[in-house]
């Protein structure tokens, strides 16, 4: 999970990074209040978006004034910075920079450590800096069994160039910085730029943390990091579930074994729909995985039935290590624990494993929604027509 930029202050505060203050804002209001109570001479108004460079698009200001931090605040809410829109800015205090640098610690799988770059040219993109000045970017390989001590501080200062007198301060900044990193489970920790300020001091001005999702069950604090703002109400359900389960813009509800056959039933369908009146296509991407229990079939049935945009399911599953029985006994199962709640044609293509059985196991409970069709393709067809059919109906209704 990506934090917002105030989540990462919030983070390095709690480590002993030096950070400034900083407030969240969610109207132009409280943005004014923010630059009140922070009373500082100038303070900037900072969008808070899951994307880089939002200096550039214009969504860092700086404001002289309680007022001009609530005019500022108002253009920049609502804002569009690459297809983030701005729900909430950060206002912190203007803080006198004489350099800029930059810092990042993340997971390097290849080489099965962590990896800790510094440079003295902080500021810029560091894909940027990367590119053209290769030379001005110090790599230091961390043992993750020891993340950052006091040595490999010294070495990361020392390899960047740091000037003499800043070491103490920035070696400092990267031990703290480094137990963000191993006590919050991340996999990237970046300071971009970590500032040196007019009366010396060594400050992390723009933080991006990512943490590792494997680790939260260590974390029960890190729940409520979630943007519950910018995830769909399905899709929170669906996580809820512990269901792989992404909301797309169609009519068909695919449910299917496996992230490469549901990549591929989407496909399908949308080819199968291109045709048809209203060109039904997929509503959304849920991957059962491995072992379809009937618990899990209904969950899923349940949360696609649930969405008033399906008009048709898919239900498609290729039987390896769990063979098309269980997968058979599952739908069966599920529709008899949703009862009236499934109301909607469900088209059902199995192969593999046992199919033979499974198939068998759905002609016999012969119920009125579900039709076995064979091949991918024609059950894509299939569910395709009757979306596309019961759309159709409602706009005749
Ligand atoms: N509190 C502050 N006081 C003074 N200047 C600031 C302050 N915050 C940001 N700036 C200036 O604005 C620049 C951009 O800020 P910041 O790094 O936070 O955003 P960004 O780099 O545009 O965003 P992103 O990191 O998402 O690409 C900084 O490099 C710094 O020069
Ligand atoms: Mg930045």
């Amino acid at each position: 999970m990506d934090l917002y930029e105030y989540q990462a202050r919030d983070l390095f505060e709690k480590h002993g990074v030096p950070v400034l203050r900083g407030m969240v804002a969610t109207t132009p209001e409280e943005a004014r209040a923010a630059a009140e109570k922070l009373d500082s001479k100038v303070v900037v108004v900072k969008a808070q978006v899951k994307t880089g460079g939002r200096g550039k698009a214009g969504g860092v200001k700086l404001a002289k004034s309680p007022q001009e931090a609530e005019d500022v605040a108002r253009n920049i809410l609502g804002m569009d910075i690459k297809g983030h829109i701005v729900h909430k800015v950060m206002i912190t205090e203007g803080a006198e920079i004489d350099e800029e640098y930059y810092f990042s610690l993340l997971l390097d799988r290849s080489n099965r450590r962590y990896l800790a770059m510094a440079s003295r040219e902080g500021g810029v993109e560091i894909e940027t800096l990367a590119v053209e000045q290769p030379d001005a970017l110090a790599r230091v390989a961390v043992d993750p069994l020891v993340g950052i001590d006091r040595a490999k501080a010294d070495e990361i200062v020392e390899a960047a160039g740091f000037a003499e007198e800043d070491r103490e301060q920035i070696a400092e900044a990267l031990i703290k910085l480094g137990e963000v990193y191993t006590k919050e489970d991340a996999t990237l920790v970046e300071v971009n730029p970590l500032v040196k300020v007019a009366d010396g001091r060594i400050i992390a001005l723009d933080g991006k943390v990512t943490l590792d999702a494997n680790a939260d069950f260590r974390h029960p604090e890190h729940e409520e990091l979630t943007d519950i703002q910018a995830t769909d109400p399905l899709e929170r359900r669906a996580a809820e579930m512990g269901l792989n389960y992404v909301k797309l813009v169609g009519n068909v509800g695919i449910i299917g074994n496996g992230a490469g056959l549901v990549m591929s039933t989407l496909d399908v369908v949308a080819e199968a729909g291109k045709d048809l009146p209203g060109h039904p296509h997929p509503a959304n991407f849920l991957d059962i995985g491995g072992g379809a229990s009937a618990e899990v079939m209904s969950d899923g049935l349940d949360l696609i039935l649930s969405d008033e945009r399906v008009k048709s399911v898919f239900v498609n599953v290729f039987g390896g290590i769990t063979s098309c029985t269980a997968v058979a006994e599952g739908i069966n199962q599920a529709l008899d624990m949703l009862g009236d709640k499934a109301s909607k044609p469900l088209v059902v293509r199995l192969d593999g494993n046992a199919v033979e059985e499974g198939r068998a196991m759905l002609s016999e409970k012969d119920h009125p929604l579900v039709q076995v069709v064979e091949t991918m393709d024609e059950a894509a067809r299939r569910a395709a027509e009757l979306a596309a059919e019961a759309t159709d109906e409602n706009q005749e209704a």
